[in-house]
């Protein structure tokens, strides 16, 4: 099926929608995103993604060409006109294509910013994989300083997903200084003594919109949680470990580095928050 997509105010067939080659999310990765899912028609957690891209925006120095409720109604279109149930909405925003490459900022007067937003319909309440959980391996943290910004440079995070798949794995968790930062797409946590871990916010990860919700919802349903840094080791001999993304939701880890958490199926933790987290953003999805 050909999808409908929208690129700078045109609803296109993706066949014919087109970008300059001298934008800058194409030559130098200058650009920001947002990936939200698709439940029943209706978007998960949009206020929540709405906000990050505006402070991703804050952070780089760049513009909106549109305002949240604009993108709130291109998002809404998207979906109708593509038939969505269940499945994502990806919109990437570019610093723009200016008439030549040049490593300065364009003037945003002169250039402006480019909106590029597609879906992808996919079955995500019910998942094979959150039935059996995933494996993970560790891997050198190499991206740069500023995880935080949720930009389109996401050359390591994929090196990343090819080097788990290699080691037989599904995905890799990021390890600096000794202590994991996040997966190459989702935030990490794991379990011990029923307590949740995982890192606090700062520069070394993204602030996850999954994460912040499950984190709420864990700490209204009376589970303990505790925001620090752990080790690969510490995640070895957890009882059990998860990681979070608007895309995969709650998804149970069962091994790391090969070892075998718990008895090596989904734990309860992550069972149960996976299906809080569902049952919650569902009710309010707009
Ligand atoms: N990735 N950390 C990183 C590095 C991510 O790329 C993502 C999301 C997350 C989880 O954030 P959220 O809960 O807001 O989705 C954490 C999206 C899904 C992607 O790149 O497809």
């Amino acid at each position: 099926m050909t999808r409908t997509v929208y690129v700078n105010g045109d609803y296109l067939p993706e066949t014919e929608a087109r970008v300059s080659i001298f934008d800058r999310g194409f030559l130098f990765a200058d650009g920001v995103y947002e990936v939200a899912s698709v439940v029943g028609g209706k978007l998960l957690d949009f206020h929540a993604h709405a906000a990050r891209l505006q402070r991703s925006l804050a952070e780089l120095e760049m513009h909106s060409p549109v305002d949240m409720d604009a993108l709130l109604q291109i998002h809404r279109e998207l979906i109708a006109k593509n038939d969505v149930d269940q499945g994502m909405v990806y919109m990437q925003i570019t610093r723009g294509a200016p008439a030549d490459r040049d490593f300065h900022f364009p003037d945003p007067d002169q250039v402006a910013p480019s909106l590029v937003m597609f879906t992808q319909s996919k079955e995500i309440i019910e998942s094979k994989t959150a039935e059996t959980g995933i494996k993970v391996i560790s891997i050198d943290d190499l991206r740069w300083a500023r995880r935080d910004i949720k930009t389109v440079q996401l050359l390591y995070a994929s090196m990343a997903k090819m080097a788990a798949e290699k080691a037989g794995a599904d995905d890799a968790w990021m390890v600096e200084d000794g202590f994991v930062t996040e997966g190459s797409s989702n935030n990490a946590y794991i379990v011990k003594s029923g307590k949740i871990i995982t890192r606090q916010l700062g520069t070394e990860i993204l602030p996850g919109i999954t994460r912040a919700a499950v984190l709420k919802f864990a700490a209204e349903a009376q589970m303990e949680i505790e925001e620090r840094a752990f080790t690969i080791e510490e995640a070895k001999q957890a009882d059990e470990a998860f990681f979070t993304s608007a895309s995969a939701f709650v998804m149970p880890v069962v091994s790391v580095d090969g070892v075998s958490l718990g008895d090596g199926l989904p734990g309860p933790v992550s069972r149960r928050l996976r299906e809080i987290y569902i049952d919650e953003a569902v009710k309010t999805a707009i």
